[in-house]
């Protein structure tokens, strides 16, 4: 059965992006950021909704067995419900569909029918007013901040402004709810998102093209702790 991350709801934390990761030895990557995560971040990629591949279903079920955490996939797909039952059964904890494939709402409670956490994702160019019927229905909100499909991609400035407005609506309403950033987080642009009002941050290259993972991993929640806690 799914879980929650053991983080509370809002607090600050680290997602690694298995995406950067040795493929060839992906149950050591994982245990090489063990200590410094509170969930992992699986990219998923069917090759339409963006133009790359990745990984499916039984590469879940192969790293659940050497992983407890919280398994965090982000579904760039472009018909996710076709696919959420096989994640469920592999072992995700947690499902992120983008809102710019459709059906949001069927998908929302197909996910919560499979006792999946929910995550709605939106590209850089999608507007607030797209996210903002959902809030209170999804357990996490993803502003991409790169078009998704790579790793290694420079963060998009200009999402910031509807991070904060996403933010805003949040904390307005009293959600629980997660606001994730993903793409081109690093040192630099971490402590910015943070400032806007995310608190899950999504790094790919940052932490595993790093001589160590693990340094990797707590600096930077270090430099984005030190944002959060003035917020
Ligand atoms: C991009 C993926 C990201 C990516 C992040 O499409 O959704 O999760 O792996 O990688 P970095 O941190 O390198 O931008
Ligand atoms: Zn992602």
């Amino acid at each position: 059965m799914a879980r929650h991350p053991d983080a509370p709801v809002g607090t600050l934390q680290i997602a690694p992006s298995i995406l950067s990761a040795d493929f060839s030895d992906l149950a050591a990557a994982i245990h090489s950021v063990d200590a410094a995560t509170d969930r992992l971040h699986i990219d998923v990629m069917d090759g339409h909704f963006v133009p790359n591949l990745t990984l499916g279903p039984s590469v879940v079920a192969a790293i659940r067995r050497c992983s407890a955490k919280f398994f965090d996939c982000h579904l760039m797909l472009t018909d996710p419900g076709e696919y959420l039952g096989a994640f469920a059964d592999a072992g995700a904890d947690g499902c992120t569909v983008h809102v710019e494939v459709g059906g949001t709402a069927s998908l929302i409670d197909q996910a919560r029918a499979l006792g999946l956490s929910v995550g709605l994702a939106c590209n850089p160019d999608t507007p607030f007013e797209a996210m903002a019927p959902w809030l209170e229905h999804v357990d996490l909100v993803l502003c991409m901040t790169v078009f998704p499909g790579f790793a290694g991609q420079s963060f998009i400035e200009s999402v910031l402004d509807k991070i904060a407005r996403i933010r805003a609506e949040i904390d307005h309403q009293g959600l629980a709810v997660d606001l994730e950033v993903d793409g081109g987080i690093d040192h630099e642009t971490a402590p910015r998102a943070v400032a806007a009002g995310a608190n899950v941050l999504v790094a790919g290259s940052a932490i595993f093209s790093a001589p160590s993972p693990l340094d990797a991993a707590r600096d930077l929640h270090a430099v984005a702790a030190a944002v959060a806690s003035a917020r």
